[in-house]
Parts: structure tokens; C-alpha cells; sequence
């Protein structure tokens, strides 16, 4: 068994040092209201788990047209800087570091958050996926494909939002480009059918991409504190690609051009458990830390980070459950179990009243 302690020794993600290689994954938690903007009971739940390495925050949408679910949080109004204000310096007085996962679902989305109109990607094809709205979940709707013409304003919806989490305080910025998503729905050929430079081969399928994390860089000023999550190979809502392995070796490319602070990845694995060599692909080109993510244990982590594939690792059940994670693991301490009907909905049960060990023992 792999010695769990290497996950609490520090670590680099370009300008951030990582006191411990845990990272607490973004998680959507549906429960920052109809305003979308964070109030005091997610301060507190962002607080509770300030001893991650790194904190990643669920999914904000950058603008309204990149909503997809029923009370997440964005980060296009003023009000919203100020709610998010109030979660980063919580973090930061418990000794933490917090980044703002970017987001913009693209077709995952339904009318109902678009006043009636059609959600925007890179297809017309609607996915296979549903969204939870304010009748329930939903079937997705049929989007509306981007025009040449209106990708340079989503570059610059990004922008805005990075310049916006800056005024908030975040120490970084994630771009969120994987869970079949809309920058993933411009990167893979089983999703992507366009026929303009945004499309076709490789290059064109991440040229959004590449424009959006430069969009990211400027707006929150500095590769060094910009990341980026990736989850190629695993066909999320039919973002699936007829050759992974090639794509993610173009894309760590692209990233390692531009020099980002790091590159999150969400490890495929096979129903048996097998994780795949597909990071091994994007590591072909990418040479910056790369966080894991997906299935991971304490032990399975150490190892991982043992073998060089992980500068650091993601848990994302595990830190809803565990406020205290990086203590829990240094005692090798039992964790507590997530309970999944409460991973979205309402009010602190099953948000912030998972114990630490000593209120558990109190
Ligand atoms: C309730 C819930 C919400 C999630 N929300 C997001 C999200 O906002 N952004 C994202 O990239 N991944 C999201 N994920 C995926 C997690 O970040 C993570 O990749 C996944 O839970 C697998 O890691 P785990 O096995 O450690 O839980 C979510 C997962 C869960 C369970």
C-alpha cells in the first residue's frame, strides 16, 4: 500500500503553492438561488474545506446565455462579484486558495433559462442529456449553432467573467472544458459538424478553445494562475471523439504554448475499474502539472502522484462528505460516506452539516 502522506507534501500549479496535493474537484451544488450568486450559507460550506491544496469552485456561468441548471451561480453581475467576494476571503482567512471554475454548458441547457430561445453550440443535434429546470429534469433542448461571427463575443464573455473573478478575489481561474460542455462540443468529432475553421480536424475543433483560454489569460492577467479541466475519452452527454489519444496530444499542445499554471483532467475508467493511458497522451505535450480526477481513494492518489502521472489529485464525493479531508487523511482516519440525494438541492443538509473528526467524536 502507497504511503498516503505524499499527498500532504506541497506543491506548484504555476503561481500557486499547494501546501498539500488534495484538491476539492468543482462540484455543482445547486444551491445559490434564482439570483445565482453565492450568500452566506455557501460561504460557509467554501470555508469548511479551506484546507484543500486547492479549492476549485462548482461551475459558474460566465454570461446568461451559458446557464444550463436551475440555481447555479454565475459571475456576469456586479452583485455576483460581491457574493463571491465574501466565499473567497472566508477561504483565505482559513489559510486557503480558491478557483473559479469558468462555464458555459452550450447545448446541456433548456429554453426555459433562455427566455424561450434555442441554448447556443457548436451543432444544431441536440445531446442526449437532461437538465434540471424549474418543472424537474427535462430533456435538453435543440440548440442553435453558433455563427462564425459570434465566437469571438463568447471569447469575450470569457474574458469578462475572468476579469470579474479577479475583482473577486479568486487566486486563479479554471476554464472548464470538459463534461461534454460547450468548449468540449466544439472538440469532439462525435459532437462538432461544422464546417468553418471552428470544425473539421483537430486544429479547428480546439481553435475556440485556444481563443478562449488567451481570452482567460488576458482577462484574469497571467497564464501562470489560469488552469484549464479536460475530460476527453469519456463521452459525457455523447461528447464523444473517434480518436481520443490524438486530440488530447493536440490540445496539451495548444495548452503548452500558452504556458498555463495547469491542466485537470478527468481520468477515464473502464467499467472494471481500469484507468485508461490517456493521460499518458496528453502528458505527450503537455509537460505543466496536470491534476487527476475521477474514482480517486487516498491510496489510489499517493500512487498516482508516486508514479509521476499526478502533481496533485481531485476528489470531488469525497470533499462534499469531508469537510477535513486533508486531516483525515493525514491521521489515515475513516471517511464519511456522501449521500447523493442531497448533492443537488436546497438548504445546508447535506451541505455543510458533514462533521469534521471532532465533531464527529463530540
Ligand atoms: C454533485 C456533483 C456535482 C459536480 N459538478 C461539477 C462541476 O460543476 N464541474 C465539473 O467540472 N465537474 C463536476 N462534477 C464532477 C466532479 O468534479 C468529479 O470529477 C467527479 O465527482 C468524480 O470525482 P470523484 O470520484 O472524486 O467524486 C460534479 C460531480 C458531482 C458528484
Amino acid at each position: 500500500m502507497t504511503d498516503t502522506r505524499t499527498l500532504l507534501h506541497p506543491t506548484r500549479l504555476g503561481a500557486l503553492v499547494l501546501p498539500n496535493r488534495l484538491v476539492m474537484a468543482p462540484l455543482t451544488r445547486t444551491r445559490t438561488g434564482a439570483e445565482r450568486r453565492p450568500g452566506p450559507l455557501n460561504v460557509e460550506y467554501y470555508r469548511q474545506r479551506a484546507t484543500a491544496g486547492l479549492l476549485v469552485s462548482e461551475g459558474v456561468a460566465i454570461s446568461p446565455e451559458a446557464v444550463g441548471y436551475l440555481d447555479t451561480p454565475g459571475l456576469w453581475r456586479e452583485d455576483q462579484v460581491e457574493g463571491w467576494r465574501a466565499v473567497t476571503e472566508a477561504v483565505h482567512a482559513g489559510g486557503g486558495r480558491i478557483a473559479a471554475q469558468l462555464w458555459h454548458v452550450g447545448r446541456i441547457s433548456h429554453t426555459s433559462f433562455h427566455d424561450g430561445a434555442a441554448p447556443v453550440s457548436s451543432t444544431s443535434r441536440a445531446a442526449d442529456a437532461r437538465s434540471y429546470t424549474a418543472a424537474g429534469y427535462e430533456p435538453v433542448s435543440t440548440p442553435r449553432a453558433l455563427a462564425t461571427e459570434e465566437l469571438a463575443r463568447v471569447a469575450a464573455d470569457y474574458r469578462h467573467a475572468a476579469v470579474a473573478a479577479r475583482e473577486a478575489g479568486f487566486d486563479a481561474v479554471e476554464v472548464h472544458g470538459a463534461n461534454g460542455y460547450l468548449i468540449e462540443q466544439f472538440l469532439t468529432s462525435g459532437v462538432n459538424d461544422r464546417t468553418d475553421a471552428y470544425g473539421g480536424d483537430v486544429a479547428g475543433r480546439a481553435r475556440l478553445l485556444g481563443e478562449v483560454v488567451d481570452a482567460v489569460v488576458e482577462g484574469f492577467g497571467g497564464a501562470d494562475r489560469v488552469g484549464i479541466r479536460l475530460s476527453v475519452g469519456n463521452g459525457t452527454s455523447g461528447a464523444t471523439d473517434d480518436d481520443p489519444a490524438g486530440l488530447l496530444a493536440h490540445v496539451g499542445g495548444v495548452l503548452q504554448q500558452r504556458g498555463l499554471a495547469f491542466v485537470h483532467y478527468v481520468e477515464p475508467v473502464t467499467p472494471e475499474g481500469r484507468r485508461t493511458d490517456l493521460t499518458a497522451a496528453l502528458r505527450s505535450t503537455w509537460h505543466g502539472p496536470v491534476v487527476l480526477a475521477q474514482g480517486f481513494t487516498p491510496d489510489s492518489a499517493a500512487e498516482a502522484v508516486r508514479e509521476g502521472r499526478a502533481d496533485a489529485v481531485a476528489f470531488g464525493r469525497a470533499f462534499i462528505a469531508n469537510p477535513d479531508l486533508p486531516e483525515r487523511v493525514r491521521l489515515g482516519a475513516a471517511l464519511n460516506e456522501p449521500d447523493s440525494s442531497t448533492f443537488y438541492g436546497t438548504g445546508a443538509r447535506g451541505y455543510t452539516d458533514y462533521p469534521t473528526l471532532p465533531q464527529r467524536a463530540a
